[in-house]
């Protein structure tokens, strides 16, 4: 088929991932989820003690990190060395350590360069998610959404993802701490020129999934 890049930014609790996956299987292209590669690199940095802060150890880390990772949408999957850490990368430990590696350049443009050469591999038929693909990672993908909502309903939305657990306070500080943090070197706060903004603070799944479609369809 025709090259069909489909990237998709947003921060976190926005629902990027829930709906880049449905869009990925209505569309039957690959997908990919940058977040779970920068989330894989700092299970790798702790795994083997590379101090977060040294920005050259983590340089070297992103280069040797002897990375797998699915790129269906139907099924879930990240490995580093042959271990499995699909559900590993997903603990509280990594999210507060990511921003120190995302922050990384050396390691930023390691993993763009491989971000780049998975959509190679898959034709340019993909949909992708992140926080710099629509500026840095896929300037020239076909479609270029900024998947917003308001930080009322990312809160709500991650709280429910996280099991309801934690009290309000504590997830407002994750959540919006580690967006703080990652803004310093990504924006994915407003929409870079030619990018559509879906903000879907009042829209559940299945409207915010048909909004994505149509923005799609407009364009092939
Ligand atoms: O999307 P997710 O919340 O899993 O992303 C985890 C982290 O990875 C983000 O908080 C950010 O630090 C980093 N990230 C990034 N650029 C991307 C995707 C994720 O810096 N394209």
């Amino acid at each position: 088929g025709k090259p069909l890049v489909v990237a998709i930014d947003g921060p976190s609790g926005s629902g990027k991932s829930s709906v880049s996956k449905e869009v990925a299987r209505r569309l039957k292209l690959a997908y990919l989820d940058t977040g779970a590669m920068y989330r894989a690199l700092t299970w790798y940095c702790l795994k083997t003690g590379v101090d977060l802060n040294d920005g050259a150890v983590v340089e070297q880390a992103a280069e040797d990190l002897p990375l797998e990772i699915s790129t269906s949408p139907n099924h879930e999957y990240v490995a580093v060395g042959g271990v499995d850490i699909t559900e590993d990368i997903r603990e509280p430990r990594i999210s507060s350590s990511v921003s120190a590696i995302a922050t990384t350049m050396g390691a930023r443009n390691e993993l763009i360069r491989r971000q780049r050469e998975l959509i190679d591999q898959h034709h340019h038929r993909m949909v992708v998610e992140g926080r710099d693909i629509t500026t840095v990672v896929a300037p020239n993908a076909e479609i270029r959404m900024l998947l917003t909502a308001s930080e009322e309903a990312r809160l709500r939305r991650r709280g429910i993802q996280l099991g309801g657990t934690q009290s309000k306070e504590e997830l407002a500080a994750q959540v919006i701490q580690r967006d703080a943090k990652d803004s310093t070197v990504v924006n994915f706060t407003r929409a870079a020129d030619g990018v559509v903004t879906l903000d879907s603070s009042d829209l559940d799944f299945e409207q915010t999934v048909d909004t994505a479609l149509e923005i799609v369809a407009k364009v092939i």
